[in-house]
């Protein structure tokens, strides 16, 4: 490993970065709507008990790991293995964690193309660029296309000009930014009629929907998905954290700023769904239950919006830029797992290589766009269903049962003066051996029967 390695300059450069990993599309459409359809406001308690007690454990593995080793999820597991199995065993966790990272940018460049294409669409209209704007709003393979290629674009850029240059810089830029713009929106549709009703669907709590353990069991998965879990990411921004700073704060930090985040996001979009069904757009499905995913981010909102005239373009340009942001601070997590590999390993330069891997995806995204139908929702259960919590498994038995005990806690030591005497140091080491493999288990067994 190169001794100029490069680190964030301030946990408050981490800090950013991290969270600007976990929050990202996850956090806009996924959360907000489980939330609403199962029991409200006890589904965002049982959430955040769910991401205290499951998630915060897995991701302090992968920062302990990761800024104890001081490199790639690859370098890092192998090195960590005491037996020629366990280090041959942790190198194949590796490239399978950055393979899945890989896969999982491949989808969401295109997803977020289309936040790029909903930004531009209301953009080019008040530019009088109407063909344009008709252009972006319609369907079609080479609108996706270019809108993936230059999502992707901007995150090999970003990528490109390194750890504090790119990573630090534009996540210290693009996260203030996003708060700022979420809490805008929120205010505004908060005073439109109909907003009441969604707040009530959102907040108050029904108790009773709480006891099927498959929602429990989906709120878990959707916690590993939110926090970036198992595919190096948090890894390897950890080991670009300086060891003057403590461990399980920052991680504290992350895990509460990204719950936050979601249930701040709730407050944007399920008042702006009842806001819609005020303006008479549909925001129930055949089912009954509120319309979530892609539907809801791409007709739903656009059609509040549409009926909203002069309004609707600055809130439409508002939350399309937002989830843009959103998703590249996630996407330049997603990349940097691969390309820091690569990097660390063959000495590659890393602008060459941010281009390489980059491009290698984006042809992986272009296969996708031409065969949406069968490998879309393929790639997506593939990558965050299975192989996240399978990785997330056996990032906690790496930190678990292949680390030391001794070497675990000497690195919690440091910038944790007295962590051995912390509540934490009581809990977590029992967690991360017994409580987390069991339900990891629990929840791909469950997945897989379903
Ligand atoms: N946490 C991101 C989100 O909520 C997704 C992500 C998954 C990012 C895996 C990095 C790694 O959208």
């Amino acid at each position: 490993m190169s001794d100029k390695r490069e680190q964030f300059s301030s946990k408050f450069g981490f800090l950013l970065a991290a969270v600007g990993s976990a929050v990202g599309l996850g956090n806009f459409w996924g959360f907000p709507t489980q939330a609403a359809s199962n029991g409200g406001g006890a589904f965002v308690l049982a959430y955040l008990v769910l991401a205290f007690l499951l998630a915060y454990p897995a991701l302090m593995a992968e920062l302990v790991i990761g800024r104890y080793a001081r490199a790639n999820v690859v370098t890092a597991l192998e090195g960590v293995g005491q037996t020629v199995f366990s280090r041959r065993l942790g190198k194949a966790v590796g490239i399978y964690g950055v393979l899945t990272a890989s896969l999982i940018l491949s989808f969401y460049a295109i997803v977020s193309g289309w936040m790029i294409a909903h930004f531009g669409q209301p953009l080019a209209q008040v530019l009088s660029l109407h063909s344009v704007s008709h252009w972006l709003g319609q369907d079609g393979l080479l609108r996706n296309l270019l809108v993936a290629l230059i999502f992707m674009g901007l995150t090999i850029w970003i990528v490109a000009r390194g750890v504090q240059a790119g990573i630090e810089a534009w996540s210290t830029r693009l996260m203030p930014l996003l708060l700022a713009i979420l809490l805008g929106l929120i205010i505004y549709v908060l005073l439109q009629p109909g907003a009441m009703a969604g707040l009530h669907t959102y907040l108050v709590p029904d108790f009773d929907q709480l006891t099927d353990p498959a929602l429990l069991l989906s709120a878990m998965g959707q916690a590993f998905f939110s926090l970036s879990l198992g595919v190096g990411t948090l890894l390897i921004y950890g080991s670009y954290l300086s060891k003057k700073e403590s461990l399980p704060r920052l991680g504290v930090a992350v895990t509460l700023l990204d719950v936050g985040i979601a249930f701040t996001a709730g407050l944007l979009i399920i008042p702006a769904m009842y806001v819609a069904q005020h303006h008479g757009v549909m925001i129930y499905g055949d089912d009954g239950s509120l319309i979530a995913g892609p539907r809801l981010i791409f007709q739903v909102l656009p059609s509040l919006f549409g009926s909203m005239g002069v309004a609707g373009v600055g809130l439409s340009l508002a939350f399309f830029a937002l989830m843009t942001i959103a998703a590249l601070t996630s996407s330049i997590s997603m990349l940097e797992a691969p390309v820091s590999v690569i990097i660390e390993r063959t000495r590659m330069q890393r602008s060459r290589a941010a281009l390489v891997v980059g491009t290698a995806i984006f042809a992986i995204s272009v296969l996708i766009v031409s065969n949406m139908n069968p490998l879309f929702d393929f790639i997506v259960s593939l990558t965050t269903k299975y192989s996240q919590p399978i990785l997330g498994l056996a990032l906690c038995v790496y930190a678990g049962w292949v680390m030391h005990r001794n070497q675990v806690l000497k690195e919690l030591q440091t910038g944790h003066l007295g962590v051995e005497h912390s509540l934490f140091w009581k809990v977590w080491p029992f967690y991360v051996r017994f409580i987390c493999p069991a339900l990891i288990l629990l929840t791909v067994g469950q997945s897989l029967r379903g």
